[in-house]
């Protein structure tokens, strides 16, 4: 019997020293599975009174059941103290913030190429004196055609692939000329404005071409509007724009229903002196259309035709963002694809 004191007094100590010297709640439980489980040397202990006399029995199972309850208490004493002693580990780790820790690189969002494209126009024609001016993309034959010297039957009509809608009399617009009238009606002379935006046309989608692309729409209406003005303005935008003062404009004669006369203008390569991809290798870039506003236009703008003059221009934004970053391919401008757009 002496051997049972002797391993009950030998387990309480060992025990009692696991427990002690826990210094976090997994080693702690290490203890508790060698010494307190089911099958841990304290339950162990227990089975051997199975095979005790009656006498030994009273005598022992006494003092194992003190033992059972003495190390269960210091179990669970030290378990509420190293739980509380983690919480507070934890509190002051949130208490301090550390500004200067690591973090991993975060990928910012920036503007879309368009859009610093339109805030860098924006400012050069505001710089002017323009106004911005804005239409809608769903527009009445009205505001997309008719007021604009287009009218039924006109075979202008099918130089633009209009998708038409569901809604008799309503039209995707085909260009940003449709702001012209409903500025007219808006405004008195003299004005200056500039409209952008999305204009659509039923074409198939290739490199330069797709159903929907934008443009930058320019009226100017006042008593000596003229094509000189129009001329230069043309020419300090697209020095602004290209941020090359020595770009030169030249005129062609063209046709658009609503102006009169109706001029092409280019401008003179900003990229190379003797020819190269972007100028066709004619050292001549095509970039918008203008001319001065047709009298059937302002009439239909309820502008005295005779007292004021106008001159309109339509440059293709989407193109002018092309030449000027080298984009090759309209189809990567109007997809989200980040690792292009991020470039810009
Ligand atoms: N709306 C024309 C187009 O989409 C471009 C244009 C030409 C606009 C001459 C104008 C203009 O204001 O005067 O092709």
């Amino acid at each position: 019997m002496n051997n049972l004191r002797t391993s009950i007094i030998e387990i309480k100590k060992r025990c009692t020293q696991a427990i002690n010297s826990s210094l976090d709640i997994n080693i702690l439980e290490q203890a508790r599975l060698l010494f307190l489980s089911r099958k841990g040397e304290v339950a162990s202990l227990m089975d051997c009174l199975k095979k005790l006399s009656l006498e030994d029995k009273k005598e022992f199972g006494p003092l194992l059941n003190e033992l059972k309850e003495e190390l269960n208490h210091l179990f669970h004493t030290k378990h509420q103290e190293l739980l509380l002693k983690e919480f507070q580990e934890e509190e002051k780790k949130d208490a301090f913030f550390d500004v200067t820790a690591y973090i991993p690189q975060q990928t910012n969002g920036s503007l879309h190429v368009y859009t610093q494209a339109v805030h860098e126009i924006q400012n050069v024609f505001i710089s002017m004196g323009y106004k911005v001016m804005d239409g809608p993309e769903i527009e009445t034959d009205y505001y997309n055609f008719e007021a604009l010297n287009i009218p039924q039957n006109h075979p202008a009509r099918d130089m633009q692939d209009t998708f038409w809608i569901d809604v008799p009399g309503l039209v995707m617009r085909t260009h940003t000329s449709n702001v012209q009238v409903r500025t007219m009606e808006l405004h008195n002379p003299p004005f200056a404005i500039i409209a952008h935006g999305r204009t659509f046309r039923n074409e198939a989608t290739d490199a330069s071409h797709d159903c929907m692309f934008r443009q930058l729409e320019g009226l100017v209406v006042s008593e000596d509007a003229s094509i000189a003005q129009l001329i230069a303005t043309m020419q300090l935008f697209l020095r602004s724009y290209f941020k090359k003062e020595s770009i030169k404009v030249r005129c062609r004669p063209s046709y658009f229903p609503f102006v009169e006369p109706g001029i092409e203008i280019d401008m003179s390569c900003p990229f190379c002196s003797s020819g190269c991809s972007t100028c066709k290798h004619s050292t001549w870039i095509e970039v918008v259309g203008a001319g001065l506003v047709h009298p059937h236009v302002l009439k239909a703008g309820g502008i005295d035709a005779q007292k004021y003059a106008g001159f309109a221009f339509g440059f293709g934004l989407t193109r002018l963002v092309m030449i000027k970053y080298g984009i090759k391919d309209i189809r990567l401008l109007h997809n989200p694809q980040i690792e292009f757009l991020k470039q810009f």
